[in-house]
């Protein structure tokens, strides 16, 4: 086992342990398998409509999930909860800055309030925005807004076992090609996400962020970056590309973030904080439009749906967040659990991403047809087996093509094992790798599901299933 911790480091042989001591706890509660096939039938066969009582180990999401740190929980002592002019508000956004380089920020409540500030700020109806892959809720913006949304990932990102080190790389043939074919006046923005959650976490590179703007330049388009997880994005840099192995992931993060004209965040995720985003930008006329929207949608330009203490743990949380050790065992922690399913030949996604396996619910149920759904099928299988939440992000999270109302059907079927940041030890990891297993080892009998309830919008939360 010593040898599985050690990260691909093998030369040494040593083991590496979460870098924290456990100073609250919440106790788990385990449920039986008559409990588990009474609770999934009730939640119409999706992991989203569970009650999280009823869920032993808890990887629906990364997002605001995280166990906040000492110095954390000390700071929303610090809230200074006043309607207007939080001083909480100031130290996070001279934080932002720092961290991030950008001139102007609107604080939101979460990562999809920025989105759609951002969408109804900068894209009028007839507009096209490329971005490499989609993210749920941020193409939904893009399209409500009137745009149609076009995938420039390259093509690696869409074959799970392409061992490609930055699938999330843009294709810039695909870019160019949409600005030859719509024009640039057409295209507001590039949408630029780090690491591509859809595509398994996996990672943009520096040089490929370099090459996006440069030819941005060329045709005077703005790029916005989804930084939700760009600092696991600058680990893989770090780890990955050349002439960065001896930067600090600050350093990197800085550079990233200088290739876009602004950013959408859900602190949820790299921040380590349960709550809160923000927008960011370095466009004057576009802050003074998205400060002027915020006060509609979130509250006002100085806590934008967060409280004052929200705003004092993320502040907290961001400088956390690059601390190397941190984000080592994060990432390596599922290293180890791909490892494990490794061991048993079980198809994921490669090369493992930064939050989260994405199990490959095709190859895992080749017998199952995606009109029934493998990804959300596995997902219910895991909980019934186990008591684990997982995630669908296949075809039921694609939702519909706003233009033909048919299902869209993505090439990636996958069932995401997300894991929460600080949560969780290696042994829970265990625990996941073997229900998994068992999954895979009973998979010939498995038939799949039928939609029965289809909500108009980001479907995947609401829908409900019957078995086949
Ligand atoms: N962008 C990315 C890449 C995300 O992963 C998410 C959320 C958002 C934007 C929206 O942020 O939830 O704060 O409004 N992802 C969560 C997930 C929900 O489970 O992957 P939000």
């Amino acid at each position: 086992m010593a040898t599985l911790h050690t990260m691909g480091q093998q030369q040494d042989r040593r083991s590496w342990a979460e870098p924290f001591k456990i100073k609250v706890v919440e106790p788990l509660r385990t449920t039986t398998h008559g409990e588990r096939e009474k609770a999934i039938r009730e939640a119409g066969y999706n992991t989203f409509l569970l009650h999280s009582s009823d869920v032993y180990i808890d990887l629906l999401t990364d997002s605001g999930t995280s166990a906040m740190s000492d110095r954390q929980w000390a700071g929303m002592m610090m809230g200074d909860e006043a309607y207007a002019g939080s001083s909480n508000f100031y130290r996070l956004e001279a934080t932002i800055r720092k961290f991030y380089g950008y001139k102007y920020i609107v604080p939101t409540h979460q990562g999809r309030g920025a989105e759609n500030l951002l969408s109804q700020s900068a894209i009028k109806p007839g507009d096209h925005v490329p971005g490499n892959m989609y993210f749920t809720t941020t193409r939904f913006h893009q399209e409500h807004a009137g745009a149609t949304f076009h995938d420039v990932i390259i093509d690696e990102a869409h074959d799970t076992t392409s061992l490609h080190p930055f699938k999330g790389d843009i294709d810039l043939g695909k870019l160019q090609a949409l600005i030859d074919r719509v024009g640039a006046k057409k295209i507001p923005y590039v949408c630029m996400a780090a690491t591509v959650n859809m595509a398994g976490g996996q990672p943009i590179s520096m040089g490929n962020a370099r090459a996006v703007r440069a030819l941005c330049d060329k045709h005077g388009i703005k790029i916005y970056l989804d930084a939700t997880r760009a600092v696991e994005n600058a680990l893989f840099i770090q780890e990955r590309e050349e002439g960065y192995a001896s930067r600090t992931l600050a350093e990197i993060l800085l550079e990233f973030c200088s290739y876009s004209d602004g950013a959408t965040m859900s602190g949820k995720k790299d921040h380590l904080v349960n709550i809160g985003g923000w927008l960011a930008t370095n466009d004057k006329d576009l802050f003074e439009e998205a400060r002027n929207l915020v006060v509609v949608y979130e509250g006002l330009h100085t806590y934008g749906g967060m409280a004052g203490r929200d705003m004092e743990a993320m502040a907290i949380g961001i400088e956390e967040s690059v601390n190397v050790d941190y984000i080592k065992s994060r990432v390596g922690q599922i290293r180890y659990l791909g490892e494990l399913l490794d061991q048993w030949k079980i198809p994921f996604v490669k090369p493992v991403g930064g939050h989260a396996i994405f199990l490959d619910a095709r190859r895992f149920y080749p017998h199952v047809p995606q009109d029934a759904f493998p990804a959300q099928t596995l997902a219910a299988e895991l909980y019934l087996d186990s008591g684990i939440r997982s995630m669908e992000r296949g075809i039921v999270s694609a939702g519909r093509d706003p233009a033909t109302g048919d299902h869209r059907r993505p090439k990636l079927e996958l069932t995401r094992l997300t894991i929460p940041r600080r949560v969780y030890t290696q042994a829970h990891m265990d625990v996941v790798a073997e229900s998994v297993k068992a999954c895979y080892d009973h998979r010939d009998g498995v038939k799949g599901l039928d939609m029965v309830y289809e909500p108009k919008y980001l479907r995947f939360f609401q829908a409900r299933f019957e078995r086949r």
